[in-house]
């Protein structure tokens, strides 16, 4: 039986050195790409994929990311008494149902597969998502949507990929893989960050993922991989095998938010399509070009 999908787990506790010093007193998932933070992205994500209930794995310096999601009563009450309509629908995603939305710590920075591992109390018995707000994806159909309905086809293990230059191997988690049919791979091979010449594919994963529970099993080892980090990738490769462990080629476009470029990428895909600002955004970049 294909258990639902209900949680999620939103690994936030990075320090954002790449950002400095935009990030030296907020967190970098607060980054807003056109008007909406990067936090807000994910979580509305995951609730289109049908997720209800989501842990934040977060750090010192991080409280903004759960203040986002509070009811700002003295906002709300000012903005309602000066009629402001606008601004109000504008914090609509930021409602979240009480209780939903847990936090736990990663005291000390051991790696993306260590985070996960924080949040084994909140997992228990059930298949969770992992979203990681740096990766953002435009698409018609929300990201995780497409990775869920995908899990309820094949169950088991399943992550969002795509396809990247030879050369940039060394930055992703890498495939091998065995039967495609041009949407679905069999995983056959996981690799953390392999150099090009290594590298069984050129197929990455995203960030979005759909595991089993049994994962965080493997991670409790603590074994050090890439970047002498506790990785994601390491403990899914151990359960290729045991089950069923796919990747999905998702529709839409990934812009790597974690990188300043992809960052400026992400700010003007997205405020082209929005309705408001297309037209004024197309005009002045007429003017650079
Ligand atoms: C993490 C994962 C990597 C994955 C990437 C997607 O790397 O470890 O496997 O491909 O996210 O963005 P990070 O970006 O944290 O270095």
């Amino acid at each position: 039986m294909i258990k639902q999908l209900r949680k999620a787990v939103l690994p936030v506790a990075g320090l954002g050195t790449r950002f400095l010093p935009a990030t030296k007193a907020t967190a970098k998932e607060m980054l807003p790409v056109v008007d909406k933070p990067l936090i807000q992205y994910a979580v509305e994500e995951a609730r289109a994929a049908g997720i209800e209930q989501f842990c934040m794995v977060t750090g010192r310096g991080k409280t903004a990311l759960v203040e986002h999601f509070d009811v700002a009563y003295e906002l709300e009450s000012t903005l309602r008494e000066r009629g402001k309509t606008e601004a109000m629908a504008a914090l609509e995603g930021t409602q979240s149902e009480p209780g939903s939305i847990t936090t736990v710590r990663q005291q000390v920075p051991l790696g993306l597969g260590h985070a996960i591992w924080c949040a084994r109390a909140f997992i228990g018995d059930d298949p969770f998502a992992v979203l990681l707000p740096d990766d953002l994806v435009l698409a018609d159909k929300p990201c995780l949507q497409q990775l869920a309905e995908a899990y309820y086809e094949t169950g088991g293990n399943i992550v969002a990929i795509t396809e990247v230059p030879r050369e940039q191997t060394n930055r992703y988690g890498i495939l091998k893989v065995g039967r495609d049919d041009g949407r679905l791979v069999e995983v056959t091979g996981l690799v953390e960050k392999p150099a090009p010449k290594d590298a069984p594919s050129n197929l990455s994963i995203i960030g979005r993922y759909v595991l089993m529970p049994e994962v965080i099993k493997y991670l409790a080892l603590m074994e050090r991989g890439a970047g002498n980090e506790v990785q994601l990738t390491d403990g899914m490769a151990r359960l290729i095998g045991e089950q069923p462990f796919h990747g999905l080629r998702f529709e839409g476009r990934r812009f790597d938010c974690g990188d300043k470029v992809g960052f400026l990428e992400a700010q003007i895909a997205f405020a082209l399509k929005r309705p408001d600002l297309a037209d004024a955004v197309y005009a002045f970049l007429k003017t650079y070009v």
